[in-house]
C-alpha cells in the first residue's frame, strides 16, 4: 500500500540567503492508519515542518505528497484532507467555544446541517459539550488545548497534524489528549504527532522520526530505535574514593549473575545488565565488601533518551 504521506527531501531557509536553515532534508512516509511522531528538541524544526506539510509555508526545496496532493502543486487539495492542531492555540478569548468552532467550520468550508453536527461531534470528542456556551477566556490551558483540537477536526480530516499539544497543560487534560489521539487512531485516523517529550512518542507512536537541527537522525518503530543502542540497561556508578582503587572491583562486578559487562576505572563504573534492577543489589553488596560507598547511582534503560544522546551526544531533555 502506498503511503498517505510521503515526505521528499524537504528543506526549508527562512529569509535566504542568509536566514536560518529550519529545515535541511527530511524525508520520511506514513503509512495510513499509523501514529507517527516527530520527536525533537527545542528549534529542531517540527513545526516548520509541519507548516510545510499543512501547505501554509512554502518549502525551499522538496515536495510532500499527501494522500496524492502535491504541497508545492495543490495546497487546496492538501487541506481538505488534512486537520492542523497548531502549536499556538488560534481561539478567540472571547466568544464561546461553539462560537469558536462556528467560526472554524465556516472557514473549511462547512454550514447547515452539516456545520452543527461537526461541531456537535467535536465537541464530544474535546469532552467539553457541557461547556460550549462558556467563553473560551473562562477556559484552563488544557480546556483550550482540546478545543483547539476539536477544530483540526471539524471537516473530519484523513490525516491529523498535532504539533506539541500537551506542552503547558495540566496532567488529566495531557491524558485526555493521549487517550483522544489513540481513539481517533483506531477509528482510522493517521495522525501526524510532534513531541519533545520521549515518554508521549513511546506511548503512542506505531514509529518514530527523531529531529534535531533541521535533520531526522533516525526513524522506525521503538523497538528499532533502541536496539541501535543495544538491549541492555547501563547503570553508571560513581565510587566514593578510597586510599586506594581496588582493582578487582570491576572484574568482581562483571563476574556477578545477570550482569552482561563493567567497565571503568577509579571512581567511575559502567554496568550494562538485561535488568538493572534485578541486578541492584548484587553491586550494592560487591562494592560494599570492597570497602567503597557508592556516591551517585544511575540506571539508563536503552529508551529514546538513550537513542538521543547516542545520535547526539546530548541529552533530549532541557
Ligand atoms: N518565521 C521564522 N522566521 C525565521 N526563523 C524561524 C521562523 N520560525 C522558526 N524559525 C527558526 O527555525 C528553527 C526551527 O524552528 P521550529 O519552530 O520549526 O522548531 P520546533 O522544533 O518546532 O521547536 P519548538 O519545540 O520550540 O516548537 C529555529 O532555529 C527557529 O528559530
Ligand atoms: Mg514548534
Amino acid at each position: 500500500m502506498s503511503p498517505i504521506v510521503e515526505v521528499k527531501d524537504l528543506h526549508k531557509q527562512y529569509n535566504p540567503p542568509d536566514g536560518v536553515t529550519a529545515v535541511q532534508g527530511v524525508s520520511f512516509a506514513i503509512r495510513q492508519g499509523e501514529i507517527f511522531s516527530l520527536l525533537g528538541p527545542n528549534g529542531a524544526g517540527k513545526s516548520t515542518t509541519i507548516s510545510m506539510l499543512s501547505g501554509l509555508l512554502a518549502p525551499t526545496s522538496g515536495d510532500a505528497i499527501i494522500d496524492g496532493h502535491s504541497i508545492t502543486q495543490d495546497a487546496k487539495a492538501v487541506k481538505q484532507v488534512i486537520g492542523v492542531v497548531p502549536q499556538e492555540i488560534a481561539l478567540y478569548d472571547t466568544i464561546s467555544a461553539r462560537e469558536n468552532l462556528n467560526f472554524w467550520g465556516k472557514m473549511y468550508g462547512l454550514s447547515g446541517e452539516k456545520l452543527k453536527e461537526r461541531v456537535t461531534a467535536v465537541l464530544e470528542i474535546a469532552g467539553l459539550t457541557d461547556r460550549a456556551d462558556d467563553k473560551i477566556e473562562t477556559f484552563s490551558g488544557g480546556m483550550k488545548r482540546r478545543i483547539n483540537i476539536a477544530v483540526g477536526l471539524l471537516h473530519s480530516p484523513k490525516v491529523l497534524y498535532m504539533d506539541e499539544p500537551t506542552v503547558g497543560i495540566d496532567p488529566q487534560s495531557r491524558r485526555r489528549i493521549l487517550d483522544t489521539v489513540k481513539e481517533l487512531n483506531e477509528q482510522g485516523l493517521t495522525v501526524l504527532y510532534t513531541t519533545h517529550y520521549m515518554e508521549e512518542a513511546e506511548e503512542l507512536s506505531d514509529r518514530i522520526g527523531i529531529i534535531d537541527h533541521g535533520k531526522l537522525i533516525a526513524v522506525g518503530t521503538q523497538d528499532e530505535l533502541t536496539a541501535t543502542v543495544g538491549q541492555y540497561d547501563t547503570i553508571n556508578l560513581d565510587i566514593g574514593e578510597t586510599a586506594e582503587i581496588n582493582g578487582t572491583l570491576v572484574t568482581d562486578l562483571a563476574a556477578l549473575e545477570g550482569i552482561h559487562q563493567a567497565d571503568g576505572e577509579a571512581e567511575h563504573v559502567i554496568v550494562q545488565a538485561k535488568d538493572a534492577n534485578e541486578v541492584l543489589s548484587r553491586i550494592l553488596q560487591t562494592v560494599a565488601e570492597h570497602g567503597r560507598s557508592i556516591r551517585r547511582l544511575e540506571i539508563q534503560e536503552p529508551n529514546l533518551e538513550a537513542v538521543f544522546l547516542h545520535l547526539t551526544g546530548r541529552a533530549l531533555r532541557d
